[in-house]
């Protein structure tokens, strides 16, 4: 099957209401596609392995100096159809190609679907490929919980999967580059006219938590003057982080809120808020954060409440390999540009060289169900990677 067909393969799992998916990590919808992975890998006569952090990989061969493809499965709560499973499919599909064809690889191949890159459960992102790669000990990860106070190590055990084998990995070892193809993020390659990109950078990026604190108290009965609202410090922040990414060319996103006790007629005790901010270079991602605290905590002192932040997960800048990037944008023809969003490539690429590949995506949209690539685009990243996989694997 190539890619499209794949991708139509898989369209009714974990739909949302509003036409896009919501596929968390260790949830029914993740399940299914982690049996969907096995066995699609199963039909193209590779073999299926599995470590501790639940990462699932597809190997065509076995043994050092292997080349991993894939990405993931998972997605953000109502995301789009191609964050994660383009990279996965459009792998099987180029290996499809080429089993079909009669090429044998002069190196190992391997499919990975990593688990939760989103973070989209337990608040950390990459975490299966952090856990891999030792970028996170195994129980901080395991001790994260989601939204229903359920542990990592708690949601693992319930599926069958024993936490205690969560940790670095030994088949890291045995792989001598990763390249990771995925939905384009934003929109540059339309205007450049190029069906398929390869990225040079990865922005540094980090998520933080806000807890504002005020005193909550009746909507009716308390005058304006008395109130010590914390919602008001958490609006204040975010035009805050408005201003303070535009003046200064970054991003700043408080996309996730949580008050209590969230009631119509009740001025608020706690909000809680979470910031994603990006930027260019990291002292520019510690200025824009540092900022936008001394912003929240001005609002929150001048409205007699108070407001505590902290760090869940700060990723540094991600440069991919010079030799192999340049190699595979001369093989292609294809433009180069970095990127705003985190993948797992940018975790391992602190492990081997690693590359990723872009397909165009008209809209520009992400993490919502406007998130598109057209069908030729879509073949078209299936042939660069294809074309890759002989040059890098041949
Ligand atoms: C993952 O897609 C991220 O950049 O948050
Ligand atoms: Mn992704
Ligand atoms: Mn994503």
């Amino acid at each position: 099957m190539g890619a499209n067909e794949l991708l139509a393969d898989l369209a009714g799992v974990g739909r949302s209401p509003n036409g896009g998916y919501t596929r968390l990590s260790w949830d029914p919808a993740t399940m299914e596609l982690r049996e969907w992975f096995v066995a699609q890998a199963e039909a193209l006569g590779l073999a299926v392995t599995e470590d501790g952090n639940g990462n699932q990989l597809a190997w065509w061969g076995s043994g050092p100096d292997a080349l991993l493809l894939g990405s993931h499965l998972d997605s953000v709560p109502s995301g789009g159809p191609l964050d994660g499973p383009l990279g996965v499919t459009s792998a099987f599909a180029a290996i499809a190609a080429l089993r079909g064809s009669g090429w044998r690889p002069g190196r190992p191949i391997a499919v990975a679907n990593f688990t939760d890159e989103e973070g989209g459960r337990f608040g950390v992102a990459c975490l299966g490929s952090r856990l891999a790669t030792g970028a996170i000990a195994p129980e901080t990860a395991l001790g994260l919980r989601d939204a229903d106070g359920y542990s990592l190590a708690e949601v693992m055990s319930a599926r069958g999967h024993d936490p205690h084998l969560a940790g670095p990995v030994g088949w890291l070892a045995e792989c001598q580059y990763y390249i990771e193809l995925h939905v384009e993020q934003g929109r540059w390659l339309g205007p450049a006219g190029a069906a398929v990109g390869v990225a040079s950078a990865i922005w540094p990026h980090g998520r933080y938590r806000l807890d504002f604190c005020g005193q909550g108290n009746h909507a009716g009965a308390t005058a304006m003057a008395d109130r010590h609202d914390p919602m008001l410090a958490y609006a204040a922040t975010m035009l805050a982080a408005r201003e303070l990414a535009t003046v200064s060319g970054q991003r700043a996103t408080l996309g996730r809120v949580q008050v209590e006790p969230n009631s119509t007629n009740s001025i608020p005790s706690r909000v809680t808020a979470w910031l994603d901010a990006r930027a260019s270079a990291e002292p520019e991602l510690e200025s824009l954060v540092a900022g936008i605290i001394v912003r929240a905590e001005a609002a929150a002192t001048a409205e007699g409440a108070t407001v505590e932040v902290r760090a869940e997960s700060v990723t540094g800048a991600v440069e991919f390999d010079l030799e192999l990037r340049h190699r595979l944008a001369q093989l292609l023809d294809a433009p180069v540009l970095p990127t705003g969003a985190g993948h797992d490539a940018g975790i391992l690429a602190a492990k081997l060289p690693t590359a990723m590949l872009f397909v165009r995506n008209p809209t520009g949209v992400s993490h919502a169900p406007e998130e598109h690539a057209a069908p030729e685009d879509i073949d078209a990243g299936v042939a660069a990677l294809t074309r890759v996989v002989q040059e890098v694997a041949g």
